[in-house]
């Protein structure tokens, strides 16, 4: 695929996931521009750029080439009002309001061509592309932390995305060298459907007393082999993100199966947001 046909790409919502997602498609040579509602959020994410991208580089992850790509491919907007973009990845607050209100101010803007994505982790696809005047151009793309090292993308696409839209989709994740699986577009998708009880019930074990977190960790790295424990990935995602998306399936599948655990909700009423705070199960160095 020509990347100048999705060019100039806007990332609405510069936190962990819009600032990694900018910073995959500009080593890959798409014009991107970065945005975010709270100034500070944005001059947060331009700051750290020059840093993250050199540690991916050290890391082998970027190459040089693609660094220097990226330098000269990303642009920072305080403002969105800009009238031409190809593709809209939409990474803001995990809430149904916010998002759809950035979509329904944007789509009366835009002109045809551009399709729109968010980056929801739970939200109804179908629901959110209601907020726009062509559905059939509305699709979910459901991209992993840390963007840059994390090979999956899931895409979803909507009851009334087109396969125009999909396939699209399809080959510019393989121009990110992404490994796609796609998913029906039910609350929490594949990843988040599986993941959420896990984190949810590790909150559970530590609430009751029944081990501390490091031993929780620990005996989940490795009596199941995975890279991080449940509440260090917790701290990783958000607090705040993983409550949110616990509530969300909770509403929408009816199940009491996802009902957010009253430890998770104190931590995130506390601000213990995780990383991005400073503190959350753990507390970090900032
Ligand atoms: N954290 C993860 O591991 C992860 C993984 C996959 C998907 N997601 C999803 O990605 C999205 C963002 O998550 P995050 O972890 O980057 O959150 P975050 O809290 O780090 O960042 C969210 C950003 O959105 C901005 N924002 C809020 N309202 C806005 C608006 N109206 N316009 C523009 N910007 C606005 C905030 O200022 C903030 O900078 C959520 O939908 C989340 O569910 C998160």
């Amino acid at each position: 695929m020509n990347s100048t046909l999705l060019s100039p790409i806007v990332i609405i919502g510069a936190g962990q996931m819009g600032s990694g997602i900018a910073l995959t498609c500009a080593s890959k040579g798409f014009k991107v521009y970065l945005t975010d509602s709270n100034e500070a959020a944005l001059k947060k994410a331009e700051q750290g750029l020059a840093a993250t991208a050199s540690k991916l580089q050290t890391q082998g992850i970027l190459s040089a080439s693609e660094e220097a790509s990226l330098t000269k491919n990303l642009g920072f907007l305080p403002r969105f009002e800009q009238q031409d973009c190809g593709l809209v990845i939409e990474a803001a607050t995990e809430n149904e309001a916010i998002k759809t209100a950035i979509f329904a101010d944007l789509h009366k803007r835009l002109p045809p061509r551009c399709i729109f994505a968010s980056n929801t982790s739970s939200l109804s696809i179908t629901r959110l592309a209601a907020a726009v005047s062509h559905p059939e151009r509305f699709i979910g793309m459901h991209f992993m932390n840390p963007v840059p090292k994390m090979r999956l993308l899931e895409i979803i696409p909507g009851l009334a995305t087109s396969t125009t839209t999909l396939s699209t989709m399809q080959s510019f994740a393989r121009q990110l060298n992404k490994e796609v699986v796609i998913s029906r577009d039910y609350p929490g998708f594949i990843v988040n459907r599986v993941l959420m009880p896990m984190i949810n019930e590790a909150f559970t074990v530590l609430m009751e007393g029944i081990a501390s977190r490091e031993e929780i960790d620990l005996a989940m790295k490795l009596g199941t082999n995975q890279p991080m424990g449940p509440l260090a990935l917790a701290d990783y995602i958000g607090l705040d993100t993983c409550l949110s998306i616990l509530e969300i399936m909770h509403q929408d599948l009816a199940s009491s199966r996802f009902k957010p655990c009253p430890l998770l909700r104190q931590y995130v009423a506390a601000h213990w947001l995780g990383r991005k705070t400073g503190r959350g199960v753990y507390v970090y160095e900032r």
